[in-house]
This record gives structure tokens, C-alpha cells and sequence, in this order.
């Protein structure tokens, strides 16, 4: 077992996926498990597809890409790229791709540049964090929709200690002797989030150097408040903040979204990883912890930092797990944890206003049987004024879903009081149901989902769409609707249709929009083989993004292995929604080997997608033939992006745009 497997769970999770393909599978997928697969149970269930349809169905799904009838039928104007894995990344032709900014380069004026042999925290607080993943885009001045000038909101999810620094090594092989107080300390300053201002000059993407906007948020020093039901809760309370209304920085940043008041909202999802120390039986969060995995210590700031230890400060997990709302206008604004959107392993925190003006926004809890929320604010988004929504997302109603067999949606609200959200259930307070959301969730009877993680509503076409990205623990017992499989190696995604196209709505109706896999291997293929497998499929659907036309893109993350589930790096995909080809996909860009492909942003004239490319030769590298060993600094899989001896793989954020200048993205 390497260091991903014991660290990172949602990545652990992934590369369990790719162990299991290994498996023998001698179930033949039937025509109609493929038509389930691509058009959705429901469809299938009701008999909706005729002898045409069918044929139709399988016409444009098994053309190669650049098929003249393939790309007929495409929304998507673009060659799909060659499968594979290799030291750099690959975009479509026609197409740059552009290093906008690495780990290290400078972010605040007058950082320093990248040094990495002599790393310090101070310095890392002044530089671009490391595990960019989602990136967000905002017009300047606010409101303009300026294409070509702008904020980019960056999340830094979190560190590879035996790619970032000289001598450490594989943590399996030295325990964690080698992670020094100092050390921790960067590792704690390359977590959390970046703002820069950006600016298209002469067709390409730059930094603003020096912009009074830029900006680093970190876990290490960046004091942040507490707002909604649950702060100044006594659960909340610990000795360095006695009041339970302020922390110290933000964990392990997944996803996020930006509001439609400019506002940046960055997910916390895997805070368990980072506590150490054991709590006994009888202590009033233990089951509470268990519940979200705390303690799992996949770093050993505990033994240095008192905050990360359980047994010296035992109320610490409570301040993570939440949604953390940043103003990036304001370069000296207090981020602040909004309770309210409930505590989770958030993925991601994507919005839509409503057609009355109430901001709704979609979050999934990535882990295996986990859930599906939204949130519902009380009052309405003022266009008019930003400042007036300020503290918009402290009141309203979270929801959780629970998918019927039968193709309907219920939202189910998370209210103390409420059902079985009372007392007799140990819930006191609001601000217990929050603290606990996932026990509220699964005593409403919520539906564990296949490891729910972006979720995406659509302005265009009013669908909302859910990454399932994998769970191979989901057993034939435990198959429904919403999660048709058993063993679920590569994927889903469902779409969302909210009753009256109203995103308040406390019910709706849902397909399933692709089953991902090989339909020439079965639906629950074996490895990649280029001889039978057809170019388009994909596995472990991760983030997405809407383009300005209302096209959805996919990003995949299938954890360990090089072969990965599909036997093709990770990278971005375009995904029919709509018409015939609905339900298949074409690989437009894939990332280094060892790396996630994550944050896919467009600007508002979709002539630009930026993405982050995670991890560069850290994921799996023990499969890659020529190499067939765990990176390290030393000696790492890749020095993407710079390729140069002297400095080690560094994740990114790439700048993609047509070469000939012209229109949007794949049109
Ligand atoms: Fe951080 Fe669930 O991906
Ligand atoms: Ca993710
Ligand atoms: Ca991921």
C-alpha cells in the first residue's frame, strides 16, 4: 500500500476502483443493459425506446470520433485526442494549452520566486498552493462579464509531501520521521485557496503581477469566522476560541462555486485525514466522529500542532467540514464558515438564482453511500446591491435528496424539530442537525449515492447534473435507481429535473444521463483494449462545467493506477446531453501521468477553459512501464510542467484557447 492509499481517501476509493477491473467478469452486458446504460433506467423501463431509437442510439455511440456522421450529430466541433498516458498533457489540435500559474509562483506582491530547496512556510504563504482544483472566474470590474480580465479563484485541496520535498520520501518507508514542524508548516501554507487577477494580453492568459487583489488564504494563519446555527454552539468551542465564532484557516478545498453577487464558495470535503489522536468511547462526539471518519490521520500535524490532536483538542473536527464563503473583491474581507449549508464532506458548492430570486446551491458529500443536498435561502439575491446579500447564506433550508425507483425526486429538509430531528434523537438544536448532518440525513431517509461530487444545474437547459464517480463496495443488494449498479467501477452521472423547473422545489424527477464504461467490454468492462474498445467512454466522472451554450464537460479522477479504470490518463471530456448522441463523450484534453484533471472554468465567451491539473506524478506511477515506482522529489514519474532537472513536478492551472483566436470552446 503507497502513501495515496492510506492518505487520500477519495483517491484511495478511485484506486480500489482500478484493482477491481482485474477481477474476472463473465456477465456479457445484454443490448439492453447498454441501452440502460446510455438513455437511463427510466427510459428503458418504460419501453420508450423503439427498434429505430435503439438504432439511432447505437449509430452515432459506436462511430470512432471524426466519424463525418459522428460529428453530425455532435453539439462539439472538435477531434477527439489519442488515449493514453505519458509525461506531458495533450489537447485537441487546433488548441494551445498554456501553464497560466504553478505551485510556487509568486501570487502576493512581493513574494518570492520558487526555490525549492529551500522552502519556507513564509514563503509558500506568499505563493501559489499546491493541488489546484477548483477554479472560478469573475469579470472585472464586478458585473461586466469581461472576458478577458478577471479573478481567478483557486482552491489547493492538499500536499504530497514525497513530490514537494527533498528527503522525505515515501512516508510508508520512513513513517512520517521525516516531516519536520517546519516542514508541516508549509505543507499547512500550500493548503487553502488563491486569488489572482488575470488579463489576456496578445491572445494570452497572464498573472497581473503584484495586484492588489492577489491574495492567499491558508490553513496555517488566515483567521476566518464562524456564522449561522451552529456558531458559538458549545461543539464549537475549543481553547483557542472560546466563543466558537473563529478559526484558523480552511482544509482540504475540493470544489467550490462562484455566486451570482461575485462571491467565492470553497468547499471543505476530506478534513478527517487530518487529525490524529483517539477520543474514548465515552466522549460526547465520538459516535459523531466515527460517522465522518474522524480521526484518520493521513498527516502527523498532530504530533506537533495540539489543534490536530483529538486528545488535546477535541472539539477541532467540528470547525471543518463546512462551506467557507470569501469575498474576492476585497482582498482584506474575513472569510466565513457558513454553518448553515451543513457539515459534510462537500465536494463542491456550485449556485443558480432562482426564478424568485432565492439563491439555491447544490453540494454533494463525496465519500461511498453518501448523500445529495441542496440549500435554499430564506431571502432573495439583490442584483442591485452585493453588499446586501452579504450574509444571505446564514438562513434558509438545507435539503437532502431521496431518489425513488420510480424516476421521482424528494427533497427532504434538515429543520430541528422536524421528524425524526428532535431530541429523542439527540438532537437539541439546529445547530446539532448541522453539526451531524449526515445522521439527520440518514434519518430522513436520504438515498446513498455512488459517491456523489460535482453537481452542476444548468442556466440553459434547467437540468441540474450529479457526478457519481464510483463504489465498488455497492453490492447486488444494494442496487436501486439512482445507483443501477453493483460494483460500481467507473461511474455515473444523473440528471435533475426540479418540478416547475423551480429550483426551490421540494420534489423533481431524475434519469440516469450515462452509465461510464466500455459498452464493447460490458458495462462493467474490463481494462482499456484498444483492439475492441471504442474511443468516447470514459470512467469516474468528477467535476463538470457548463459552458456559456449550456454543454455539459466532464472531468475525471480514477484514483491509482496508470492504466487507470479507462486505460487513459484523467482529462476532460465533452458530454452529449441532448439529441442522439446523448449520453457519449470525446476526450478533448488529458493531463501528465500521475495527475487528476480537476476545475474545469470557462470565461462567459467560452473562449477559454482553464483547468487544474492535480498531482502531476504522484497517482499510481508504480504501473507506469519504464518507471514502476512511487514518485518522489528525487525522482519523480514527470517534471511536468517545466521539464527541467532542477525542479520537481509541479500541479498547475492550464489556459486553454483556440490558436486561430476564433469562437467559443469546441464550436
Ligand atoms: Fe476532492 Fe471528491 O474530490
Ligand atoms: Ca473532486
Ligand atoms: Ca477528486
Amino acid at each position: 500500500m503507497d502513501q495515496r492509499d492510506r492518505a487520500f481517501s477519495c483517491k484511495a476509493e478511485a484506486h480500489e476502483a482500478s484493482e477491481d477491473v482485474g477481477r474476472n467478469r463473465s456477465q456479457a452486458p445484454t443490448i439492453g443493459d447498454v441501452i440502460a446504460g446510455r438513455f437511463g433506467r427510466r427510459d428503458f423501463l418504460r419501453g420508450s425506446l423503439t427498434a429505430t431509437a435503439v438504432a439511432a442510439t447505437f449509430g452515432p455511440s459506436l462511430l470512432r470520433a471524426g466519424d463525418a456522421a459522428a460529428q453530425t450529430a455532435s453539439r462539439y466541433v472538435f477531434d477527439e485526442i489519442e488515449h493514453g498516458v505519458d509525461e506531458t498533457h495533450h489537447v485537441a489540435p487546433g488548441y494551445s494549452a498554456n501553464i497560466l500559474i504553478r505551485w510556487g509562483d509568486p501570487v502576493v506582491p512581493g513574494a518570492p520566486e520558487f526555490d525549492p530547496l529551500h522552502q519556507t512556510a513564509a514563503a509558500q504563504e506568499m505563493q501559489f498552493g499546491y493541488n489546484n482544483d477548483y477554479v472560478g472566474y469573475i469579470g472585472l470590474p464586478f458585473g461586466s462579464n469581461d472576458p478577458e480580465h478577471g479573478l481567478l479563484c483557486v482552491n489547493h485541496e492538499y500536499t504530497n509531501e514525497e513530490v514537494m520535498f527533498p528527503g522525505v520520501g515515501i512516508q510508508d518507508e520512513t513513517g512520517f520521521a521525516n516531516m519536520t514542524p517546519d516542514l508541516i508548516e508549509i505543507e499547512m501554507a500550500a493548503h487553502g485557496n488563491s486569488i489572482i487577477e488575470i488579463q489576456k494580453v496578445d491572445g494570452t492568459w497572464q498573472v497581473v503581477a503584484d495586484s492588489p487583489y492577489n491574495r492567499r488564504i491558508s490553513l496555517r494563519s488566515t483567521p476566518m469566522a464562524i456564522s449561522g446555527p451552529a456558531a458559538g454552539d458549545p461543539r464549537m468551542k475549543t481553547s483557542y476560541d472560546a466563543a466558537g465564532t473563529r478559526v484558523i484557516g480552511t482544509v482540504n478545498n475540493c470544489a467550490g462555486g462562484i455566486t451570482a453577487y461575485g462571491s467565492y464558495l470553497t468547499a471543505e470535503e476530506n478534513f478527517h485525514g487530518y487529525f490524529w489522536g483517539n477520543l474514548t468511547e465515552d466522549h460526547p462526539e465520538y459516535a459523531n466522529y466515527e460517522r465522518y471518519g474522524v480521526p484518520d490521520a493521513w498527516y502527523n500535524w498532530g504530533e506537533h500542532f495540539s489543534r490536530f490532536d483529538l486528545g488535546k483538542e477535541p472539539r477541532e473536527p467540528n470547525r471543518f467540514g463546512w462551506i467557507v464563503e470569501v469575498d474576492p473583491l476585497d482582498p482584506t474581507s474575513t472569510p466565513v464558515k457558513r454553518t448553515a449549508l451543513g457539515r459534510f464532506k462537500h465536494e463542491g458548492a456550485e449556485s443558480i438564482v432562482n426564478k424568485d430570486g432565492r439563491l439555491v446551491v447544490y453540494s454533494g458529500d463525496d465519500q461511498r453511500f453518501e448523500y445529495l443536498y441542496k440549500f435554499v435561502s430564506a431571502g432573495r439575491v439583490d442584483p442591485s446591491d452585493r453588499e446586501a446579500n452579504r450574509d444571505l447564506l446564514d438562513h434558509g433550508t438545507l435539503y437532502v435528496a431521496r431518489f425513488a425507483d420510480d424516476g421521482s425526486l424528494t427533497w427532504l429538509p434538515l429543520v430541528h424539530g422536524a421528524g425524526p430531528l428532535t431530541a429523542g434523537e439527540g438532537f437539541n438544536s439546529q445547530a446539532d442537525v448541522l453539526i451531524e448532518t449526515r445522521r439527520a440525513a440518514t434519518l430522513l431517509g436520504a438515498t446513498p449515492l455512488d459517491r456523489p461530487e460535482d453537481v452542476e444545474p444548468n442556466p440553459v437547459n434547467g437540468k441540474v447534473y450529479v457526478m457519481l464517480t464510483n463504489n465498488t463496495r455497492r453490492t447486488a443488494e444494494q442496487v436501486d435507481g439512482a445507483n443501477p449498479r453493483a460494483d460500481n467501477a467507473f461511474g455515473h452521472i444523473v440528471e435533475i429535473t426540479e418540478a416547475g423547473d423551480d429550483n426551490t422545489a421540494t420534489s423533481g424527477t431524475w434519469e440516469v444521463l450515462v452509465q461510464c464504461g466500455d459498452p464493447a467490454e460490458g458495462e462493467v468492462g474490463a481494462l482499456w483494449n484498444p483492439a475492441t474498445s471504442e474511443d468516447g467512454w470514459f470512467a469516474c466522472p468528477d467535476n463538470c462545467a457548463i459552458d456559456p451554450q449550456g454543454r455539459l464537460w466532464v472531468t475525471t479522477d480514477q484514483g491509482n493506477g496508470w492504466k487507470k479504470a479507462s486505460g487513459t490518463a484523467d482529462g476532460v471530456w465533452a458530454l452529449e446531453t441532448e439529441g442522439a448522441a446523448r449520453g457519449t463523450g470525446r476526450m478533448f484534453y488529458r493531463v501528465p501521468v500521475g495527475a487528476e484533471m480537476c476545475g474545469p472554468c470557462f470565461t462567459p465567451d467560452g473562449k477559454t477553459l482553464f483547468v487544474a491539473v492535480q498531482h502531476p506524478a504522484s497517482d499510481g506511477t508504480k504501473d507506469y512501464p519504464g518507471f514502476e515506482r512511487s514518485s518522489t522529489f528525487e525522482d519523480p514519474a514527470t517534471r511536468w510542467p517545466d521539464f527541467d532537472p532542477e525542479l520537481p513536478p509541479r500541479p498547475s492551472v492550464v489556459a486553454i484557447t483556440r490558436m486561430d483566436g476564433g469562437g467559443p470552446i469546441g464550436s
